[in-house]
């Protein structure tokens, strides 16, 4: 390498402008390198061609086929699984008959056609299987697996899940009603020795009637929140379906699901959507569907099978328009009229719809409760919103009793054209 002396710039320059040497390039060539560097670089390419060749060993890889790896296939035992008969379809019967005896042996019913004698898989242990039960039968007409019962989906989306939020507080003027309701729904499932004591059976049907918005909905939400029971929803005029005989099928599967609950109540809303009184004219009318669903609604209200934990609960709003034969007592075994509130429940309604409202101060309840006789519950929470509405339009952050009583002016005394209590309470005075 070429020695410039400190103050000789200038040969340096020229010097530099020429091509560097092979000692610079060693040199050069040293940079970066530590005493690791080419064990590193063929590490690395080693473990790269090994990923490489595991690649190829497991062969192309779909992610979006759903299969698991090649590496977790196990072909050998899947092809003794399907030789071994257990892939086969299985076919659907219903167990009749489990016979006595050390052996397991049951009568199945395959479809309607014919009952077999069958025995069971040796992996099925004999105490899973009850008679009644539905089962996969395999190839050699055997049990191969117990099934649970067949649910329509329309029927399992009646359930109610989530519980309302409504509660016993928030239904105002039937201290009466909802004592007796708690006392037939409630006590038998907390305090059934009570009933076992006296040797009676517990009521296990109930009809809530009473005129339009009183709260008969409205307690039925409460006790969905209340009880711990499976709660089961159904709407008439759902059962009301295209086909005849439908409407029937559906109530038989209902009560089907209810049996397989240890506790389950089922409220039929507008009762009298499906249950008016039987008449000669039905094939004309076309009520002959609706009339099959009646009469199996009243077969399995007291049928021949016991009918468990089922509590049937009703509401109506036209009680005089139901069939006869669906209102003896043994199939509705309780009648609870829901009136139109008394003064003091109408006070207490109001109160109970404006507790989440911003009113003021000083409110005289009673004095608006006198205001409005003969309204419903509905009625009162309607006065409140539009109370509510009244304050809204002036910007006011609070709700005055003035409010109040020009809501009371429009829905009570301006809404009397649309009122029909009068018949319903002619109709259930008889
Ligand atoms: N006793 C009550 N206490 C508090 N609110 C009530 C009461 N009765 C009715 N309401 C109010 O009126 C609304 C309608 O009541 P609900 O749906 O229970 O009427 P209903 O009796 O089922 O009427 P319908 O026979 O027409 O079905 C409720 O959501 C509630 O806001
Ligand atoms: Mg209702």
């Amino acid at each position: 390498m070429p020695v410039y002396k400190d103050d000789n710039i200038d040969e340096m320059k020229t010097d530099m402008s020429g091509a560097i040497g092979a000692d610079d390039a060693a040199i050069l060539k040293l940079a970066g390198n530590s005493p690791y560097t080419q064990k590193t670089i063929q590490y690395t390419t080693q473990s790269s061609q090994l990923v490489s060749e595991i690649k190829t060993l497991c062969g192309i890889q779909e992610s979006d086929n759903g299969l698991a790896p090649q590496s977790h296939w196990d072909l050998d035992g899947d092809l003794e699984f399907i030789n071994g008969g257990q892939f086969r379809a299985l076919q659907i019967g219903r167990i009749s008959k489990i016979m006595p005896g050390p052996q397991f042996r049951a009568c199945v019913q395959i479809r309607s056609s014919a009952s077999y004698l069958v025995g069971k898989a040796e992996q099925i242990n004999a105490a899973d299987l009850e008679e009644d039960m539905r089962v996969g039968l395999g190839g050699r007409l055997e049990i191969k697996l117990p099934l649970p019962p067949a649910v329509d989906p329309t029927i399992s989306l009646m359930q109610v899940d989530e519980r309302p939020t409504t509660t016993y507080a928030d239904i105002g003027g039937c201290a009466e009603q909802l004592k007796l309701i708690k006392e037939i729904i409630e006590l038998p499932i907390l305090h059934p020795e009570k009933f076992k004591k006296l040797g009676i059976p517990a009521p296990k049907s109930c009809i809530l009637y009473g005129v339009p918005g009183v709260g008969k909905t409205l307690t039925a939400r409460a006790i969905a929140n209340r009880t711990n029971s499976t709660f089961i929803r159904i709407t008439g005029s759902e059962l009301n379906q295209k086909y005849v005989g439908e409407g029937a099928r559906m109530i038989r599967e209902i009560f089907a699901l209810a049996r397989s609950k240890p506790n389950c109540i089922l409220f039929f809303d507008e009762a009298d959507s499906f249950c008016q009184k039987r008449s000669n004219q039905a094939q004309e009318t076309g009520d002959a569907g609706v009339q099959r669903t009646l009469l199996e609604l009243i077969n399995q209200l007291d049928g021949f099978k016991d009918r468990g934990n089922v509590f049937v609960l009703m509401a109506s709003n036209r009680p005089d328009t139901l069939d006869e034969a669906l209102q003896r007592p043994g199939r509705l075994d309780r009648k609870i009229e829901f009136k139109l509130p008394d003064l003091q429940g109408r006070e207490e309604i109001l109160r109970i719809q404006t507790k989440k409202m911003a009113v003021g101060q000083g409110i005289r309840f009673k004095l608006l409760a006198r205001l409005c006789p003969d309204s419903s519950g509905a009625e009162l929470a309607s006065v409140c919103r539009e109370a509510g509405m009244y304050a809204m339009r002036e910007n006011r952050r609070e709700i005055i009793e003035a409010d109040f009583i020009k809501a009371i002016e429009k829905v009570i005394k301006g809404y009397r054209k649309f009122l029909n209590q009068g018949k319903y309470m002619a109709a259930n005075a008889m």
